[in-house]
Parts: C-alpha cells; structure tokens; sequence
C-alpha cells in the first residue's frame, strides 16, 4: 500500500466526523486522529516505515524522502481539519503505527482505500494493527463507503486483516519495485453491515 504527499495521493481525504482518542482493548494502545502539530509523527512514522518494511509498500523511502515539508505540513493539515482519515497508534504513549484511510479517486463507487499501514518493530505483537484497523473501517462506515479496499504483499498483515475481515478477492498486482512482488487484494466489504 502506498500514499505520497499531498498533490501525490492515491485517494482524496474522507470527510468524517471529529472522533476523540480511543482506547484500544488492548493494553497501552491508544489510537488517535492525526491533528495540526503531528506533522513531525506522521513524517517519522511513514519514513520509518518504508525504511523497514521495504516490500510492504507501493512507495519507496527514496520518494517520499524527497517530499517537501509544505506537502507533510498540507498533508497533516487535511487530515487534522477533519478532510481525511489519518490515525496514529500511541503504544505506552509513544507514536507507533500509522494508517490513512482515503476515498479512492478511480473507484467510481465511493469506496475508501486503506493505506500506510505500519506498526514499528519494537511494539509489534501488542493488536496496534487492529485497533488502527479498526479506526479506518469506522472512518470508512461514517464516510458511507460500501468498501475498504486493500493491497497487501506481507503474510502477516494479510492474517491481521483476515481476522478483521477482510477477504482476499483474487485482484493480484504487482510492486513497480522490486520486480516480483504480488500485492494481493484484499477487501472489506460495508454494504449492509
Ligand atoms: C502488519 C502490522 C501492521 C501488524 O501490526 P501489529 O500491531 O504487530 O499486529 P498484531 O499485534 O495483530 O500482530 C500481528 C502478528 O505479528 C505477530 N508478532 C508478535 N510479536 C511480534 C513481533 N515482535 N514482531 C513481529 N510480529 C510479531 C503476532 O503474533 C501476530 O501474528 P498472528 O497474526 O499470526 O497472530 C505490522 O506487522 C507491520 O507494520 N508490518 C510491516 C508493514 C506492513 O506489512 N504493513 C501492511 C501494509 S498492507
């Protein structure tokens, strides 16, 4: 999965209503809307990210590295307005992980596309995944989306969203780097639910 800077994205933000920081039944965790001031978390945690996971994004560190501070500031800005979805795990009070989830542009539906997904190493193991999981698929639903859709390389983010349930539905794609690498469709289906 893959976002880029403002003029960059995938999608377009997802209006959805100001939700307060919610604590994750998980210990520690707290997932939270990224606001006006969190431009420095939300940059760290993506670049950390690409650096890490390599394979587990459509964007290299290399692109998203060259990004200006305007796009990050632009970026953060949208999210915190309430024009987008953007969440950051805190995991014993640290930021952590890191998930958007955006309208697709091209989707033609009106449904909303899950995308940055990470969590750093350090506090894997500890379900940040899915309570950030879980605040994009509320995003999604308050957005009226009849869909979450995904794109995933990584077999252990697949079980994480298995669990969550998302269904693999057979779209196969491929990373423009490095050759080779399948990313795997794996949507969640809203309507009527
Ligand atoms: C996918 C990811 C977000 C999951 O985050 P998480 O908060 O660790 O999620 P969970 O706590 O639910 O644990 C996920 C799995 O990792 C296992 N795990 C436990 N400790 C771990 C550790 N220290 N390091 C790695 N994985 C660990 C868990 O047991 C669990 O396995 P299971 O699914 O077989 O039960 C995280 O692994 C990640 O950032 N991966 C790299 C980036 C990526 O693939 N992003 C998805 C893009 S589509």
């Amino acid at each position: 999965m893959a976002v880029g800077g403002t003029a960059d994205w995938r999608g377009v933000p997802v209006p959805i209503g100001r939700s307060p920081r919610g604590q994750s039944a998980a210990t520690g965790i707290e997932v939270g809307r990224i606001r006006a001031g969190e431009v420095s978390a939300l940059r760290d945690l993506r670049l950390a990210s690409l650096r890490t996971d390599p394979l587990a994004f459509g964007r290299t560190y290399e692109r998203e590295a060259a990004l200006r501070d305007a796009d990050w500031i632009a970026l953060t800005a949208d999210v915190a307005a309430g024009g987008g979805a953007g969440f950051i795990a805190l995991v014993d009070a640290a930021p952590q992980g890191l998930c958007m989830a955006l309208a697709l542009r091209d989707a033609g539906d009106g449904a909303s596309g899950l995308f940055a997904m990470s969590v750093a190493p350090v506090a894997r193991g500890r379900r940040a995944g899915e309570a950030l999981v879980a605040a994009a698929v509320a995003a999604a639903r308050l957005a009226g989306a009849p869909a979450l859709r995904l794109l995933v390389t990584q077999p252990t983010a697949a079980r994480l969203y298995a669990r969550c349930g998302f269904v693999d539905d057979g779209r196969r794609e491929r990373l423009e780097h490095p050759p080779g690498v399948v990313e795997v469709g794996m949507p969640l289906d809203l309507a009527g639910s």
